[in-house]
């Protein structure tokens, strides 16, 4: 059985004083009873090697929220995969519905940085998932397949070996309004035949996870199916205690 995946992903928030306060709780409260999940945290870029020694001696691992396209070179501003692997970070979210609509960001673009994170022996993490105007439209099915097209097109199936993919839906993250069970099952469902029916075993070493509104209140209603291998979760891995409190609730569930 797949092992559960808890990703934190910070996004633009945190400072020093935050990650001391977060990652000392995380160590203290849960480090040894993580056993039954991998927890790995995505904070912004200048604090991952920080972040990194602070998580030495512990199972938790080092998520990228980006990466370029480039590995060195003349690009203000940008941070490579080399320089992730030489910090400690072990996963790295493309694809985020946030870097589509802000940085103008394509499937074309995000299959370069698919590749280059493969290559480099890094596991990438590709988010997709439809708006709420496709979701109304009835899209959902046929935007997410597109946005795994284009990656399988400019490289082949077996890239997706030992992958995780995201179910985000645009209009569920931060939004307070999550997918239901029944929703998420319907689009990895389609996800997973459509791949079968390409490559009958590369389903079997993806991660399938969701991320959109998970929180302490509707926890519970992700576990209703056997569908999901994990979390991608955004403003409710903020707060230190209430992350750590979702995190023991998932124990619950994955500990008989
Ligand atoms: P929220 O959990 O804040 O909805 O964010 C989800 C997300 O975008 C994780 O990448």
């Amino acid at each position: 059985m797949k092992k559960f995946l808890i990703i934190a992903n910070w996004k633009l928030n945190g400072n020093f004083n935050f990650i001391d306060k977060n990652i000392n709780l995380i160590k203290e409260k849960i480090n040894n009873s993580l056993y039954f999940c991998n927890l790995s945290i995505a904070p912004p870029y200048v604090y991952l090697n920080y972040i990194n020694n602070l998580l030495k001696k512990t199972s938790i691992s080092l998520t990228a929220q980006n990466v370029d396209i480039h590995i060195k070179g003349s690009f203000t501003g940008e941070i490579s995969i080399k320089m992730l692997k030489d910090v400690g970070v072990k996963y790295v979210i493309i694809g985020h519905s946030e870097r589509r609509l802000f940085h103008n960001e394509n499937n074309n673009f995000v299959s370069k940085k698919f590749f280059l994170i493969k290559k480099y022996g890094l596991i990438p993490i590709l988010c997709l998932g439809e708006t709420e105007e496709q979701k109304k439209n009835n899209q959902a099915e046929k935007i997410v397949i597109k946005q795994i097209n284009d990656i399988i097109e400019n490289n082949n199936i077996d890239i997706l070996n030992k992958i995780i993919i995201a179910y985000e839906p645009v209009w569920a993250i931060g939004s307070g309004k999550n997918a239901n069970i029944d929703e998420i099952q319907k689009i990895v469902l389609f996800i997973k035949n459509y791949l079968i029916s390409l490559n009958t075993k590369i389903v079997e070493n993806i991660y399938f996870i969701y991320g959109g509104s998970v929180n302490n209140s509707n926890i519970d209603i992700f576990f209703k199916k056997n569908i999901i291998n994990g979390f991608l979760i955004g403003k409710a891995s903020l707060e230190a205690e209430k992350f750590i409190s979702l995190i023991k609730k998932t124990k619950k569930y994955l500990v008989n």
